[in-house]
């Protein structure tokens, strides 16, 4: 069977890393989940000084990002995680104040013109899904399969609320859902790779399918472009 390189793109909450994790592991093809890249990078620059909650200095992260090697090691039970200099950071980016932070380090072309080569090397024997925002536009164009993710606001709001209530943290969802729209529209509106989906991209809508249904629908796809 041939080998192929899945992009999947989309807002963020919509479910993209289940859906690439699942596929990968169904394929066996290598996971890479870029979001944790920027939010890895974002973690860098606060802990460094390098971003204070109004400002950024895009020429000191630059320099830094020298400094900085990230790197994915599987663990254990076959999870691939997120090493930052050597540490693995998987839990510790995942905090509301990180994400925020990789929301607006994304939107730095220095950080974002490292990142890219960084996955296109990844890419380069193929047999690799790769979720994000910019995969199927910018990092991968020439990708076989690309999905371009969906789902209302409101729904992904929920889902966000769900998955932070399980983690036992305090939350309300008019916050969640102002935040999950603020990410959006930085999403969509910075200069630098926005958000969009490619024109080759089959957009799948996930607001009212199941898990099941979604995995079936991208099989599909799957079997289609590596028959
Ligand atoms: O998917 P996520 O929420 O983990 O992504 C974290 C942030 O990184 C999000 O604000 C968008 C940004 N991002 C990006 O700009 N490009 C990517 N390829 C992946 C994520």
């Amino acid at each position: 069977m041939k080998k192929i390189i899945v992009a999947v793109d989309g807002f963020s909450s919509c479910g993209k890393s289940t859906m690439a994790k699942e596929l990968a592991c169904e394929t066996g093809y290598i996971y890479v989940d870029t979001g944790a890249m920027y939010r890895a990078v974002s973690l860098f620059c606060i802990r460094k000084g390098l971003m204070s909650d109004t400002e950024m200095n895009e020429q000191a992260i630059g320099a830094e990002l020298t400094t900085m090697l990230l790197e994915f090691r599987t663990n254990e039970s076959g999870k691939s995680e997120i090493y930052l200099n050597g540490e693995n950071v998987e839990s510790s980016i995942r905090t509301l104040e990180v994400a925020n932070g990789a929301s607006r380090v994304s939107t730095l072309g220095v950080v974002r013109r490292e990142l890219v080569r960084q996955q296109q090397l990844m890419g380069l024997n193929k047999g690799i899904v790769m979720d994000g925002r910019d995969i199927g536009t910018v990092v991968f164009p020439q990708a076989e399969l690309k999905i371009f993710l969906t789902a209302s606001p409101e729904i992904r709001a929920k889902r966000r609320m769900d998955e932070m209530k399980a983690k036992g943290e305090a939350v309300d969802y008019e916050s969640v859902l102002a935040n999950v729209k603020e990410r959006d529209d930085r999403d969509v509106n910075r200069t630098e790779s926005p958000l969009r989906k490619a024109d080759d991209a089959i957009e799948i809508d996930n607001s009212n399918l199941t898990r099941t249904e979604q995995q079936e629908l991208l099989q599909k796809l799957f079997a289609e472009k590596t028959a």
